[in-house]
């Protein structure tokens, strides 16, 4: 059990971890170079951790040091050539998105992941990368939460295609960025171009950083062209900016403590990230973007203030560029005067945890009134009266730091239950919150 310290009156500069998503995608596209590439900062996590593994299993040749971490590349074909066992442990990024390069090599792989990603779905690239030829098994169970029988969940089985990768078209009905990067990186082992279709556009790390290493990918919308790649070449050096997801547990923090203001440095700001900043300053966030830089990825300092929130309306199309956020939204959220209605959130079942449930559970143990209906809305009201309480983490990093932020704001008597799950993306969570 963890007891919640209570915050306030703070003026700070802090620094948050690199970013999870594209230190993924900087690992797994520089394995895919011939040659060294240098990514500096990588987050050490671990869901990273897990990818550099897999890689490493694969024949790829990784070295740490401090903060840095080089990459020495075998090319576009691992070579390997008897069976691969891979451990995915929780991660969905690289599961998902490494099968997209699995299923165009030359050896067959088993790829097992920990409980927790056992129970989650696979379909969503199972099904588009047979499409494209790709030989892919995976698991059949059963699972309520999305409203279909059968789920294909890990271990996946996956064997060197016999008729080779195809190109194709894809119409996704759900906007998800791992099942799109898995279809980039198989479409670049493919005999002909691959057109991708989001009904709402996810976050764009896969399609910078390919485009930043040669491939040939034209974005229009939401419209993405992939064309076959023979070979990629690495920058040789990688900067990788601050991860926006956990930056978000401090910009709510810093909105709904009292007389504080939080500098956070750094930060990655690509458009399909930040919805969050969008929404929480309708809500009446007084947020400021300063220092702002260009490169692969655009990245800025985040200054937030003490503010009054307001009540928000957040749409289905909304919701892809702040998919993680959510925890910390309906942090505020419950602070804010007023209603706030976020609609469209059925992908929130599928994550480490079913985050509907995670979230409005702890809300509701603090005396916030939510409610969540069956066209997957949420509502919740914002009170000024929030209880101490003991929250739960149930395994979830994200619901386990939104609770923590939550209980800083309530007082001293708050707990949870929980902080291990923090390590997947944030390992420094505990200590950076605690020097606050
Ligand atoms: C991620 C995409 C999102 C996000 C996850 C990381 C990525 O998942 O929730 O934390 O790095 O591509 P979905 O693709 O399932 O939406």
């Amino acid at each position: 059990m963890y007891r919640i310290k209570y915050l306030g009156n703070l003026t700070k500069e802090i620094n948050v971890p690199p970013d999870k998503s594209i230190s993924h995608r900087a690992a797994i596209i520089s394995s895919l170079c011939k040659g060294k590439t240098l990514i500096k900062p990588f987050l050490h996590s671990e869901d990273t951790l897990a990818t550099v593994d897999c890689l490493e299993k694969l024949g790829v040749k990784t070295e740490e040091k401090g903060n840095s971490f080089t990459v020495d590349g075998a090319g576009m074909y691992f070579s390997r050539s008897e069976k691969v066992d891979l451990y995915a442990r929780e991660s969905g990024t690289t599961i998902r998105m490494l099968s997209g390069v699995l299923v165009a090599q030359k050896f067959p792989i088993e790829f097992r992941a920990a409980e927790s990603l056992n129970k989650r779905p696979m379909d969503r690239i199972v099904n588009p990368l047979s499409q494209m030829g790709a030989e892919i098994e995976g698991k059949k169970q059963s699972n309520s939460l999305l409203n279909i029988e059968t789920i294909i969940s890990p271990p996946l089985s996956i064997s060197p295609s016999p008729a080779g990768i195809k190109g194709g078209e894809f119409n996704l009905k759900i906007a998800s960025a791992q099942v799109k990067s898995a279809i980039m990186l198989a479409s670049l082992y493919a005999d002909s171009q691959t057109i991708i279709r989001e009904p709402y556009k996810s976050r764009d790390h896969t399609e910078r950083m390919l485009k930043l290493f040669g491939a040939d990918i034209t974005v229009d919308g939401k419209e993405i062209i992939c064309k076959p790649t023979k070979k990629l070449i690495s920058p040789k050096e990688l900067y990788v900016p601050s991860d926006f997801s956990s930056a978000a547990f401090f910009i709510v923090l810093g909105l709904i403590l009292e007389n504080t203001e939080l500098t956070i440095k750094n930060v990655n700001i690509n458009p399909s990230r930040c919805g969050l900043l969008k929404v929480l300053k309708e809500m009446g966030a007084n947020i400021k973007i300063t220092n702002e830089k260009d490169g692969y990825e655009p990245y800025a300092d985040i200054i937030v203030k003490s503010s009054y929130l307001r009540g928000a309306v957040v749409e289905p199309d909304e919701v892809p560029s702040m998919i993680d956020e959510i925890p910390a939204l309906c942090v505020a959220a419950s602070f804010a005067t007023g209603r706030t209605l976020i609609q469209g959130i059925s992908e929130l079942k599928v994550k480490e945890t079913n985050r509907i449930d995670s979230i409005s559970k702890n809300l509701a143990t603090a005396g916030v009134k939510v409610e969540v209906d069956s066209d997957n809305e949420m509502m919740i009201e914002g009170t000024r009266e929030h209880k101490p309480s003991h929250f739960m983490s149930f395994g979830d990093h994200r619901t386990a730091m939104s609770a923590i932020i939550l209980g800083a704001v309530i007082g001293n008597n708050c707990t949870i239950d929980d902080t291990q799950s923090i390590k997947k993306s944030f390992p420094q969570f505990i200590s950076l919150f605690e020097s606050l």
